[in-house]
């Protein structure tokens, strides 16, 4: 599509919600424009707290490597999941939510009908080509009635949408750079997951994929 003919489109039309869950929505390529700004600060903050794989309570190494930055942080070990104000690598807070984030977030959150939505959590996930991430339910916040806003970078990757059960059928939903993920309400303790990255080069972030989750975690 020429230009011209994007410019006949207005933002929402572009952003188009395909809804995957009564309160869930694939907002395509949302992210899009926030993107140039979006990189250099996710690299700062990488700098200050950088990717690692984390161990599961189970004792087995996580295969995505992951980061955080907001007020609170998840983690894992052999103790548990859980959200910590400081990184357990420097013992120092988790770098800053930056302001290009917080706002898409809002948005994005707006846009499938949670508003207001304020993050105080951003967990970056970074996969290479074979990872994946197996079927689970986001319930490590203390309050569910806050959305989860996913943020996709990078290679593209299918997302599996499940249901309440793990055994429920998940949709699968392919995700390319700069396309948000937001579910909430009766939605947001569906199981999710994300099958092995297929191998390819990404013109901006090479072999990689990058998710960022947005949550209110804490109170
Ligand atoms: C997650 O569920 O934490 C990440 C999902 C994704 O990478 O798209
Ligand atoms: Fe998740």
């Amino acid at each position: 599509m020429k230009q011209s003919e994007l410019d006949l489109f207005t933002t929402s039309e572009r952003h188009q919600a395909i809804w995957i869950g009564k309160s869930s929505a694939v907002l395509p390529l949302f992210a899009l424009a926030e993107v140039e700004t979006l990189l250099p600060a996710l690299r700062q903050i990488i700098r200050a707290a950088p990717l690692r794989h984390m161990i599961t309570p189970g004792g087995q190494q996580m295969s995505v490597a992951l980061s955080n930055c907001g007020d609170l942080g998840w983690v894992s070990d052999r103790r548990g999941y859980r959200y910590t104000p400081l990184d357990p690598l420097s013992n120092q807070p988790w770098p800053a939510l930056p302001e290009v984030l917080l706002e898409l977030a809002a948005r994005a959150a707006e846009a499938a009908g949670f508003a207001p939505f304020t993050p105080d959590a951003c967990l970056i996930n970074c996969y290479v080509p074979g990872n994946r991430l197996s079927l689970h339910q986001d319930r490590d916040e203390r309050d569910y009635s806050h959305p989860i806003v996913s943020v996709s970078l990078g290679l593209p990757a299918i997302f599996q949408f499940g249901g309440h059960q793990r055994s429920d059928r998940a949709q699968r939903v392919s995700l390319s750079h700069g396309d948000v993920v937001v579910w909430g309400g009766e939605d947001r303790l569906r199981f999710h997951g994300v099958l092995p990255l297929k191998p390819g080069e990404h013109p901006r972030l090479g072999q990689r994929r990058i998710n960022l989750t947005l949550r209110k975690a804490g109170p």
